[in-house]
């Protein structure tokens, strides 16, 4: 599973990328809003692209098709790895078809049922992004949109990649890999959890401990 991280902190995508952690980047206009201060989003985008050689997801802001679309163009020329975030809403998807036939990849975002991502495919989306955190914040299982989905893309070879998103927790990232999604994308705190474990520490601190008494009692011998 391809592993990509959800921001547009530079900083947290030069730690990933030097970490070797990060396949691709997807971004959305809270996270441009909250990371780019008084620098023109377009620039900060520009930059994550020269940062990691993957997939770099920007989102338009118009909800009308003509609007998206112009959106989408400027976006695709700010550098070859982009790739647009089109909403799920019915406007959406010709600009979706439109895009695709010009050769630009698109990320289907705010999906929230696995029909939605069937018809996202449909349309020709490169990516599709259902987001299971926000459905689990809403007592509904995130996790079973993962499922169906990959079970109805398996039934009819649909290319489209899975790509979940909202993801709050490793759990999320350890069962969206079971269930076959194609990608997740985590902010940097899930992905810097997906490294730890108690027990690698407590276990590191016992080797290192049980190693310095061994020395201490060489030298001794010494
Ligand atoms: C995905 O592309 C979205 O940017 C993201 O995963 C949204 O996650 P959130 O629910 O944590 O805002």
């Amino acid at each position: 599973m391809k592993l990509f991280l959800d921001t547009a902190s530079l900083a947290d995508i030069r730690w990933a990328s030097q970490a070797g952690l990060v396949d691709g980047i997807t971004t959305n206009p809270t996270l441009l809003a909250k990371s780019a201060g008084d620098v023109d989003p377009n620039d900060v985008l520009k930059e994550i692209c020269s940062l990691v050689d993957g997939p770099v997801s920007a989102e338009v802001v118009a909800v009308d098709a003509d609007g998206m679309y112009r959106e989408a163009k400027e976006l695709a020329k700010i550098a070859d790895n982009i790739v647009v975030k089109i909403p799920m809403i019915e406007e959406g998807l010709p600009v979706v078809r439109r895009l695709t036939t010009d050769g630009i990849k698109v990320n289907v975002t705010l999906a929230f049922s696995s029909v939605q991502c069937l018809i996202a495919a449909k349309a020709g989306a490169t990516y599709v992004s259902p987001f299971l955190g926000r459905l689990d914040d809403v007592g509904q299982e995130g996790m079973e949109v993962i499922r169906e989905t990959r079970l109805i893309f398996d039934n009819y070879d649909i290319e489209t990649e899975i790509l979940a998103a909202s993801i709050r927790h490793p759990r999320h990232v350890a069962e969206a890999a079971m269930l076959g999604a194609d990608v997740a994308t985590m902010p940097t705190e899930v992905m810097k959890k997906l490294l730890l474990h108690p027990l690698t520490d407590r276990g590191l601190d016992q080797f290192l401990n049980d190693w310095s008494k061994l020395a201490a009692r060489s030298k001794v011998n010494v």
